[in-house]
C-alpha cells in the first residue's frame, strides 16, 4: 500500500491551469472533474470484473463486465462533491455516501457535521474523495467512521497531498492506499499547502 501519484503530461498541464490564481471557477470545476475521473481510472487498476458472454455483430465473445454497484464513493463535503461528477461519468451506477467535515481555521482540526452512507459498506469498495490532503486530519477522521460502519477495502482519491498529511494518514490507516495528482512542497503556517491551489472549496464554489 503506498501512494500513487499521477505522473503524466495532461495532468501537469491541468495541474498547471487549477494551480493559477487567475483561473476562473468555471474552468476550476472542469478540471476538478477531469483530474477525477483520471484518478479513478487509476484508482480501479486493480478491479474485479466477471467474464460474460457478448454477441457483437461479427459474433459471440467472452468479455469483463465491471459491478459498479460494489462501488461506493464518498466525498467529504463540500469540496469532495466537486470531485464526484468526474467519479460517476464513468461508474453511473456507484452508490453515493456524504461525509460533512470542516476544517477549524484555528485548531486545523476537522469538525464533523453530517454522515450519510450507503448500507453494506463491508461488501464494496469504498472511494473516499477530497480534493486537498493538508494535514490529514479530515482524511483520517473520514477513513476512521468508515471503518467503524464496516468498510475494509477503502481507498483516498484528492487531487493535491502535502507530504506531512500522506504521512499521518500512512501512520493510522496504512492499509488505505492514496491516490493524487500531485504531492506538493510542505504546509505552511496556516496550514495551506504550498505551492498549493489555495482554498478547493472556495474556488470550486465561487465563495471568495
Ligand atoms: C478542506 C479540504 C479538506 C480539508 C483538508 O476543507 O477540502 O477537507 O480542508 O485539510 P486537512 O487535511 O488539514 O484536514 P475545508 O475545511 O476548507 O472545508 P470545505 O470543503 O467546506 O471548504
Ligand atoms: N484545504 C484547502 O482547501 N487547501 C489547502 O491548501 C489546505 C486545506
Amino acid at each position: 500500500m503506498g501512494v500513487i501519484e499521477l505522473n503524466h503530461p495532461l495532468v501537469s498541464h491541468k495541474l498547471t491551469i487549477l494551480r493559477d490564481k487567475n483561473t476562473g471557477t468555471k474552468e476550476f470545476r472542469e478540471i476538478i472533474g477531469e483530474l477525477s475521473t483520471l484518478l479513478c481510472y487509476e484508482a480501479l487498476k486493480d478491479a474485479k470484473t466477471d467474464e460474460i458472454q457478448i454477441e457483437t455483430p461479427i459474433c459471440t465473445m467472452k468479455a469483463h463486465k465491471l459491478n459498479e454497484d460494489n462501488y461506493a464513493f464518498v466525498p467529504i463535503l463540500r469540496a469532495g462533491t466537486g470531485m464526484l461528477d468526474g467519479l460517476i461519468r464513468i461508474m453511473p451506477n456507484a452508490k453515493i455516501g456524504h461525509i460533512g467535515m470542516y476544517r477549524n481555521e484555528e485548531t486545523l482540526k476537522p469538525v464533523k457535521y453530517y454522515y450519510k452512507t450507503p448500507k453494506d459498506l463491508a461488501n464494496r469498495e469504498v472511494i473516499v474523495l477530497d480534493p486537498m490532503l493538508a494535514t490529514g486530519g479530515s482524511g483520517i477522521d473520514a477513513l476512521t467512521m468508515l471503518k467503524e460502519d464496516g468498510a475494509t477495502k477503502l481507498k483516498f482519491l484528492c487531487i493535491i497531498a502535502a507530504p506531512e498529511g500522506i504521512k499521518k494518514m500512512q501512520e493510522i490507516h496504512p492499509d488505505v492506499p492514496i491516490y493524487c495528482a500531485a504531492i506538493d512542497e510542505h504546509l505552511n503556517e496556516n496550514g495551506y499547502i504550498v505551492p498549493g491551489l489555495g482554498d478547493a472549496g472556495d474556488r470550486i464554489f465561487g465563495t471568495k
